[in-house]
């Protein structure tokens, strides 16, 4: 595990938001048989959530700058430093009783990802990385998966939901030119939880278009710590900006990223 103050830090922020979203997470399966539905009760969750991360983080480290889901840019007194924070990704997870769901907080010291965590309340598990310190899954030391051979791969994704038809055929066209070369693909709708999983070895890749930075701030640093390689999906290294991502061991990555390309 890491030992650090900074780790500390973002471990304490998180344990105590998750708190209240497990508690709340219990109350949906009540919520669920309403006519109105949970939404309004998540929305409220997910706010909960963020504000609990915003003033844990602020109090331990005054002045660093966030960039927040549902609160937008938090300009900080000090400018080398900026939170990425999504308060509940996994939303329509856990609308519907999934239990796979996260807090992601990744931390950049000008400019460049420094540590990440990632943390399901529902499971405990926590996902955590620092620069030059590996990546951590509950206590164990994650790597990335070893296979080279994509017929033998298991990759992840993420499907555009229905407000974005636009992109829907090139996610189609995707879709059918990876199911073609690998074992078989997983969507399990929690970016921060799919990009933790590669970094564990339990996906050999992953690749998503339309994220924003908080869903892969510290997910990506938490694979790069685990020995992995991402990319956008045109291949450069402006994932945050561009909103998209391609992931998996060397060979892997590069392999996937051909097949998306190419679609
Ligand atoms: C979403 C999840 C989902 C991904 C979406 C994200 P949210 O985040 O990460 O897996 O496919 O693009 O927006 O809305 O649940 O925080
Ligand atoms: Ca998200
Ligand atoms: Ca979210």
């Amino acid at each position: 595990m890491i030992r650090s103050a900074l780790m500390n830090v973002m471990t304490a922020a998180a344990l105590k938001a998750g708190r209240g979203l497990k508690r709340d997470f219990g109350e949906v399966e009540n919520l669920q048989v309403s006519i109105k539905g949970p939404g309004d009760f998540v929305s409220a969750a997910d706010k909960k959530s963020e504000k609990t991360l915003f003033e844990e983080l602020s109090k331990a480290r005054p002045g660093y700058g966030f960039v927040l889901e549902e609160s937008g840019i938090v300009e900080g007194s000090d400018k080398s430093h900026v939170w990425y924070i999504d308060p509940l990704d996994g939303t329509t997870n856990f609308l519907h009783g999934l239990p796979i769901f996260a807090i992601s907080i990744g931390l950049a010291r000008e400019g460049q990802l420094v540590a990440g965590l990632v943390y399901n309340p529902a499971t405990d598990d926590m996902f955590v990385a620092e620069k030059g310190q590996g990546a951590w899954g509950n206590s164990h030391r994650l790597r990335v998966a070893a296979r080279r051979n994509m017929a033998d791969a298991l990759i992840g994704c993420g499907a555009p939901h229905i407000g974005k038809i636009k992109e829907h055929p090139r996610f189609q066209a995707e879709f059918a030119a990876v199911t073609a070369k690998v074992v078989n693909i997983r969507r399990l709708g929690a970016a921060a939880i799919d990009l933790c999983y590669v970094a564990s070895g339990r996906y050999d890749g992953f690749w998503e278009r339309g994220l924003q930075s908080w869903d892969m701030a510290a997910g990506v640093h938490i694979i790069r710590e685990a020995g992995g390689y991402v990319t956008d999906a045109d291949g450069g290294t402006d994932m945050l900006t561009k909103g998209s991502i391609c992931a998996g061991n060397e060979f892997v990555q590069q392999h996937l990223l051909d097949l998306i390309r190419s679609a």
